[in-house]
């Protein structure tokens, strides 16, 4: 940190500068200049899939971050907001990086889907442009590979994923390729992918290139109608319980990568691309949001959905469990997690209401 950066971001600064904050008049001066906030423009965009009918159009954003970006470690999520034209709110959601692990400042790349019900990923890679600023979050989330490239736990990685889940698989094969994994003695990974079609598979060229090279990294694609099969995997990797394991992918693929796996295995990782968004419980009783004054009839879907069909707009990013924004205090009754199935009754509790569904009669602080 230069001596510039640790004055700008020092209390006696912020105390000047109150109420808005050293970080609005460096904006306008730079918008690449910051104190402590994170922003980074748009430097290129690469158009994934272009030939696929039928599928959401996949854009891969190159971003270069102000200098307050710490970097990230491969498999990190960040929180991107934008201000979309027409709107007074700055939305946020969060993407998986797909490029290989950054240091601070550098350039890294987002690839994203432009998903149906999503205002920002369709915004993003419909209608940003070469210089679009965006704000963002330091880089964050557990789905990493600990340990350096020189140590892992042992000699054989798994990674599993499926439609966009791959973005941040490829973030850790594109680090460990470059860190020299391949060079090593004995080290493997067996990478397995589904994708709706190879039209619509992300990275092709690359894919091909991994595949066809002298690298140790096993890439198996699969498209269409197959789904993961325990017996396959068993096939490619005979003893993959005791092999260290990454899965990303839709709650479908991923119950069934844990089905196979066995109960809370810890060689095994996973990260939803797409949780299920609807509890598998019986929907009864009325759900209640306390401050708004509302009441409805459990539907069953998550605590988000349910407030914002009764026109609530309560705070949101990730809607995937993982960025801890939408947490709200539940007073009273049951919530079941739709990630996990599991339920807890414990009073005044705090949830993250886009990944709980009430199981019952349920009152929410909001
Ligand atoms: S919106 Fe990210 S955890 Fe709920």
């Amino acid at each position: 940190m230069t001596l510039t950066t640790k004055l700008l971001g020092s209390k006696a600064v912020a105390a000047l500068t109150a109420p808005h904050g050293v970080d609005r008049y460096l904006e306008m001066f730079n918008p690449m200049w910051a104190a402590t906030e994170v922003r980074a423009r748009v430097v290129d965009i690469h158009r994934e899939n272009p030939g696929a009918e039928g599928s959401a159009p996949v854009a891969t954003l190159t971003l270069q971050p102000t200098s307050t970006w710490r970097g990230h470690r491969a498999g990190q999520y960040v929180q991107v907001g934008v201000e979309l034209p027409g709107s007074a709110r700055r939305l946020t959601r969060c993407f998986s990086i797909s490029s290989a692990a950054s240091l601070p400042g550098e350039r890294f790349t987002l690839t994203i889907r432009a998903n149906d019900e999503g205002q920002v990923s369709t915004f993003l890679v419909n209608s940003a442009q070469v210089g679009q600023m965006l704000h963002l979050s330091q880089a964050d989330g557990k789905f990493t590979i600990h340990e350096s490239a020189a140590t892992p736990t042992n000699n054989h990685l798994v990674m599993i994923s499926g439609g966009s889940g791959i973005t941040p698989v490829m973030a850790q094969i594109r680090t460990l390729l470059r860190d020299g994994y391949d060079g090593r003695a004995n080290r493997k990974v067996t990478f397995i992918h589904y994708a709706r079609s190879e039209a619509d598979q992300i990275f092709a060229d690359e894919l091909a290139e991994i595949a066809a090279g002298d690298n140790h990294v096993d890439v198996h694609l699969r498209y269409g109608d197959a789904t993961f099969s325990e017996f396959e995997l068993r096939r490619l990797v005979p003893d993959f319980k005791n092999t260290d394991t990454w899965a990303c992918g839709p709650g479908g693929l991923i119950e069934l990568v844990r089905d196979a796996f066995g109960e809370e295995n810890p060689r095994l990782r996973v990260e939803f691309f797409k949780p299920p968004t609807v509890s598998t419980g019986s929907a009864t009783g009325a759900v209640s949001f306390v401050k708004a004054g509302a009441t409805a009839e459990n539907t069953g879907a998550t605590l988000l959905e349910q407030a914002e069909a009764l026109g609530l707009t309560p705070e949101f990013g990730c809607r995937m469990g993982i960025c801890f924004s939408c947490v709200k205090t539940k007073t009273d009754g049951t919530v079941r997690n739709v990630l996990t199935g599991e339920e807890s009754s414990l009073p005044d509790e705090e949830i993250r209401i886009c990944v709980s569904s009430p199981v019952g009669d349920c009152s929410v602080d909001l």
